[in-house]
């Protein structure tokens, strides 16, 4: 993108907005849990819980993590596994195995100080344009752009822009344009009131303008065409799979499985998972526990459910069963573990679905 493609802000508007935003931001903040303080640690695990994830859902989640892990330290310390644990049920779990190891990254190499400057923090794992802006800005009140979905909306219908902002251009012309509205005194304040204008006025459907600081200068409401922005081109529909997932059990026990290291969530546990044609094959179950050796007596339907990834909608059938021999030794990834052992182990909410047939 050359130069001329980008659009140059009004001197007067970038005034109204700056003076305008930031007063309604003063009047009408949410009184969240990580803007107590500016400490780098808490605003880049909030920072990091926030991508996909709704602000009420990480609420609680937030402050758990905090109390078990105050410091960077006792982050950077912990197992991995504890660690994934107190993010169960978040999802996106590459998000805290990311941060888990950027954290020891931190610990080892720059004293347990959060970087401050923008190239240093962006070759953290899992800190992209984004997230390193928003740590510099909030934390350090550094100018720096920190453009997520709710800031381009706005900028869209701010300056009527028909770019598609799933483009990684568009994010690039929306940052040069933040570089010119963030005020030099309150960056980080600047920041945080465009995503909270996103949050609660300037809504994905049905945007409230009538009570919106920047009315005045909006360009979209000026034109009345508001809900027709931001442009976004469809995201792919995720794939269709069907699944099974089997219980099987000896006794008080049943098998788990720890998941691969890389891929769909990695490092979690499950229960042992197979992709099948036809929904509910009984055959296939079959064949998978003969082909791992395992005799299995009373197999059954326990239960069905669906649940939606970002990029794979499963159709799960679980299928029960009981381990009356196996041929030893059962693959390596699978342990067999007790009610409390598996509530002591991270499971997404996929696995949890059917784990609550059982436990
Ligand atoms: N979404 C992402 N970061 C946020 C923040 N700091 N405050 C509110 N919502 C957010």
């Amino acid at each position: 993108m050359g130069k001329k493609d980008h659009l140059t802000i009004d001197k007067e508007v970038v005034q109204v907005i700056g003076r305008e935003l930031l007063d309604w931001y003063y009047r009408n903040r949410r009184d969240l849990p990580w803007r107590k303080n500016q400490d780098p640690y808490k605003i880049w695990v909030s920072e990091i819980m926030l991508q996909q994830t709704r602000v009420d859902t990480v609420i609680p989640y937030f402050q758990r993590f905090i109390e078990q892990f105050p410091t960077l330290d006792d982050l950077a310390q912990a197992p991995e596994e504890q660690v994934i644990k107190a993010w169960e049920g978040l999802g996106y779990y590459s998000r805290v195995k990311n941060l888990h190891a950027a954290v020891k990254e931190v610990s080892a190499k720059y004293g347990s100080q959060v970087p401050d400057d923008l190239e240093t923090i962006s070759k953290l794992k899992g800190v992209g344009p984004y997230t390193a802006g928003a740590i510099l800005s909030i934390a350090f009140n550094k100018k720096a752009p920190a453009v997520d979905g709710n800031v381009m909306r706005v900028f869209s219908r701010l300056f009527a822009l028909t770019d598609d902002i799933a483009l990684a251009s568009t994010r690039k012309k929306m940052e040069h344009i933040a570089l010119q509205v963030i005020p030099n005194n309150v960056p980080g304040d600047f920041n945080q009131a465009l995503m909270e204008l996103g949050a609660l006025i300037c809504t994905p459907s049905s945007p409230q303008c009538l009570f919106c600081p920047l009315r005045s200068v909006c360009n979209a409401y000026a034109e009345g065409i508001e809900e027709e922005l931001p442009r976004k081109k469809k995201a792919k529909p995720p794939k269709q799979m069907k699944m099974v997932m089997l219980w099987l059990s000896q006794g008080q026990r049943a098998l788990i499985e720890k998941r691969p290291d890389e891929g769909l969530l990695a490092g979690m546990w499950g229960l042992p998972t197979i992709q099948v044609a036809e929904e509910e094959s009984m055959q296939e179950a079959h064949l998978f526990c003969d082909k791992n050796g395992l005799n299995v007596t009373n197999i059954k339907v326990a239960g069905k459910f669906e649940h939606i990834f970002s990029h794979q909608h499963w159709k799960v059938t679980v299928i029960q069963g009981e381990v009356s021999e196996w041929a030893s030794p059962l693959p390596s990834s699978w342990s067999w573990m007790t009610a409390d052992q598996v509530n002591e182990k991270p499971f997404s909410n996929v696995y949890r679905k059917a784990l609550q047939l059982f436990i």
